[in-house]
């Protein structure tokens, strides 16, 4: 989870999110070397003293500073591509979890199991453990077991939510009337924390989202 004076992304614990990290640094290594490279152009240019009164046109310099740049925007955008539609396999899910967004909490739903389902409110500040997360600690986890492929249907009964786990990399809209789907793997146990990031009214803050990633013998056993 994140905690204070993290400005970065969080440790990954899924694969995916581990890609969109390298992709993150990637675009951010460029977008720095063209803010360094145009920062020092334009400060140098106060300090030009070169004067041609005859330069109406440079059809080569026009043609180096136009397609130069469409270059460097294809090594973002092909890596960017490859990830959005590798975020978008579905590699047979060992398990489904349905999650529907409600003003203001989340329930779930294992359809696999004998369609276990319950609600899942955050705690409030007064009846909070002393280990616990303030505004991030729920009542009833959603447990999955960790390296096994997970598909998750998200959707709401209201208004529009969305089930965000940053360290996961996922991030799916929930909204009435539709099912979205998106699935992760997540390779390491502990405890995973997101928060409802669709603004959905009041109590928009108060929807957390807990995950408990456990070993799959562990899930076996909480599932009966
Ligand atoms: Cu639900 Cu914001």
């Amino acid at each position: 989870m994140s905690t204070w004076a993290n400005l970065g992304l969080q440790d990954s614990a899924s694969p995916l999110m581990e890609q969109l990290i390298f992709f993150h640094d990637h675009a951010l290594l460029i977008l720095v070397m063209i803010t360094v490279l145009v920062g020092y152009l334009m400060f140098m240019l106060f300090f030009n003293s070169y004067i041609n009164r005859f330069l109406l046109h440079g059809q080569l310099i026009e043609m180096i500073w136009t397609i130069l740049p469409a270059i460097i925007l294809l090594f973002i955008a092909l890596p960017s591509l490859r990830l959005l539609y590798l975020l978008d396999e579905i590699n047979e899910p060992s398990v489904t979890l349905k999650s529907i967004g409600h003003q203001w909490y989340w329930s779930y739903e294992y359809s696999d199991f004998n369609n276990i389902e319950f609600d899942s409110y955050m705690i409030p500040t007064n009846e909070l453990a002393t280990d616990g997360f303030r505004l991030l600690d729920v009542d009833n986890r959603v447990v999955l077991p960790m390296n096994s492929q997970i598909r998750i249907l998200v959707t709401a009964a209201d208004v529009i939510h969305s089930w965000t786990i940053p360290a996961l990399g996922v991030k799916v809209d929930g909204t009435p009337g539709r099912l979205n789907q998106t699935n992760f793997f997540i390779n390491r146990p502990g405890l995973f924390y997101g928060q409802c990031s669709e603004i959905c009214g009041a109590n928009h803050s108060f929807m957390p989202i807990v995950i408990e990633s456990v070993p799959v013998n562990y899930f076996i056993k909480w599932i009966s």
